[in-house]
């Protein structure tokens, strides 16, 4: 077999911008992406797609209609295609066995069971969603207890590391491809097949074949390490707080040794995003699955660590400002998890700007690319107030970051924006209220600068 046809199941933040690419770097492959989301798919047929990622439009541009096309028509495109990716949403459980910790694979089977009702002739299914260790045997159950004659499937796993913000230049450039497949000679073939497809653009000696556990491990352990790192910076930057130590150097000093490297070592407000949180707490719930208390523990820290390093952030605002902060305004300057996307998934803002909400700060919030509509939903959401309609008084959001900061006692930044460093604080200063206060949560301003304006600074992992 030769891929002719790829269709891709979910049309979210993974399954858009790589079919995407794979449309661009394979004109010879038509490439389809569903999704039951009406709203989504009407999106991504439209001139504003339904997530910002820099280069991504001028890719769709230039394959929708030709080899790349968004519908709602699951059953026709399972059916036509070749090679089949699930790239659905794997999001932690909130009901049941592993509540709060073990991930949600109800869509994921939704999709196994429609591939089974509905396929013809040979198909390989692709897991490109994050999925726990074994994964892909509930797959294969599903499809096999449905086979019909005539049809076989084969299943690899081939996760995806794009980060939001980079993706379309992770996807173009990966550092590596993983594909793991059944050890036999049509999980071989299989493998082949998605080889090729990567082939169009990626080296082969980028893309490494390994078993489908140890491809569903790595996905889940590289997000572990990553999520560590950012963890144990964190952890380090309270350390210089009481030290007097400056977390900027510490963190240099420590990635200059090539065994430790310089990525992922950027003290802030704390990780957020979609994904660290989920898959940490995913990975622990399997250590604790299979009787491995220590090492659940040890993975438990890393996220504990991050509920520690926002809280901590949020109080030292309001010791700060004298202790309270009630009816005080502050203009936060970010909402997104990090910058270059409007994702707000799991963003410290929201745990920063709650906290903050509870001590009854009123917050004007600014964010050059998050929706309002967003804003207002994960601050009012059940799952962070029984207040929404005291909430709702409390906060509002502007399209002008000057607006934002009129009569504030307080900046507070907690996505490192690029526009941000390039604001007039002179202006801003003017136009607060005094003491005027910066706490950057994300160190991307020039404090020293800042000082000589008059503004009280402060900042993760350094005293002044
Ligand atoms: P997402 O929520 O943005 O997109 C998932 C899409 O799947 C949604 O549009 C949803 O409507 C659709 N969907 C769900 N069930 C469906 C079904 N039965 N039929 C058709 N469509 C269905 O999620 P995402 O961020 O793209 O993540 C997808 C997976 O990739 C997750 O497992 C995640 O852990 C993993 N991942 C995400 C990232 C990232 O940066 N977001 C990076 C690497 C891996
Ligand atoms: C992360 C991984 O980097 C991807 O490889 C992976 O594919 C993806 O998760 C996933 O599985 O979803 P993403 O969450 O999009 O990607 O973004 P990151 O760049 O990893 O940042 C995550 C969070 O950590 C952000 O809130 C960021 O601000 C924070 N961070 C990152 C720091 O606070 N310090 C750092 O040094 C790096």
């Amino acid at each position: 077999m030769v891929v002719k046809n790829v269709c891709c199941i979910g049309a979210g933040y993974v399954g858009g911008p790589t079919c995407s690419v794979i449309a661009w770097k394979c004109p010879d492959i038509r490439v389809h992406v569903v999704d039951k989301s009406e709203m989504r798919i009407k999106q991504w047929n439209s001139d504003k797609l339904p997530i910002y990622e820099p280069g991504l439009e001028d890719v769709v541009r230039e394959c929708r209609g030709r080899n790349l096309f968004f519908s709602n028509n699951i059953e026709t495109a399972i059916k036509d295609a070749d090679l089949i990716f699930i790239s659905v949403n794997t999001p932690t459980k909130t009901y049941g066995i592993g509540k709060g910790r073990a991930a949600d694979l109800k869509h994921i089977e939704m999709c196994a069971r429609k591939i089974a009702e509905v396929a013809e002739g040979d198909k390989i299914v692709v897991e490109k969603s994050t999925v726990p260790v074994r994964a892909a045997e509930s797959i294969t159950h599903i499809l096999s207890a449905n086979t019909k004659p005539g049809v076989s499937f084969q299943i690899l796993s081939n996760p995806e590391f794009l980060a939001e913000g980079t993706a379309i230049e992770n996807l173009l450039n990966p550092d590596r491809v993983l594909i793991g497949g059944e050890e036999s000679e049509a999980g071989a073939a299989a493998v082949a097949e998605l080889t090729w497809i990567y082939n169009h653009w990626v080296p082969s000696e980028k893309i490494i074949t390994l078993s489908t556990w140890s491809s569903e491990l790595s996905k889940l352990a590289s997000n572990a390490f990553l999520a560590q790192r950012v963890s144990s910076i964190n952890a380090i930057s309270a350390l210089c707080e009481a030290t007097g130590a400056d977390v900027t150097q510490v963190a240099s000093a420590v990635g200059q040794d090539s065994r430790i490297g310089s990525k992922f070592l950027t003290a802030s407000v704390g990780f957020g995003g979609s994904c660290f949180q989920k898959d940490l707490l995913n990975l622990v719930y399997i250590a604790e699955c299979v009787n491995l208390p220590e090492v659940a523990m040890y993975w438990q820290q890393v996220t504990d660590m991050n509920v520690y390093q926002r809280t901590r952030f949020a109080k030292r605002i309001v010791e700060c400002l004298f202790n309270t902060v009630t009816d005080k305004t502050l203009a936060v300057f970010g909402f997104a998890f990090k910058k270059n996307t409007g994702d707000t998934r799991e963003s410290p803002a929201i745990y920063v700007c709650s906290h903050l909400l509870e001590e009854g700060a009123r917050l004007n919030i600014y964010d050059p690319k998050v929706e309002r509509s967003q804003i207002e939903y994960d601050l009012t959401s059940a799952a962070v107030t029984n207040e929404p309609e005291r909430i709702k008084k409390l906060v509002q959001i502007f399209d002008d970051p000057y607006e934002v900061v009129k009569d504030a006692h307080a900046i507070v930044v907690l996505t490192e924006w690029d526009e941000f460093k390039t604001y007039d604080f002179k202006k801003m200063h003017e136009v607060m209220k005094k003491p005027a206060f910066v706490f950057d949560g994300r160190k991307i301003l020039d404090h020293e600068a800042l000082i000589k304006l008059g503004f009280h600074t402060e900042t993760i992992g350094k005293r002044f």
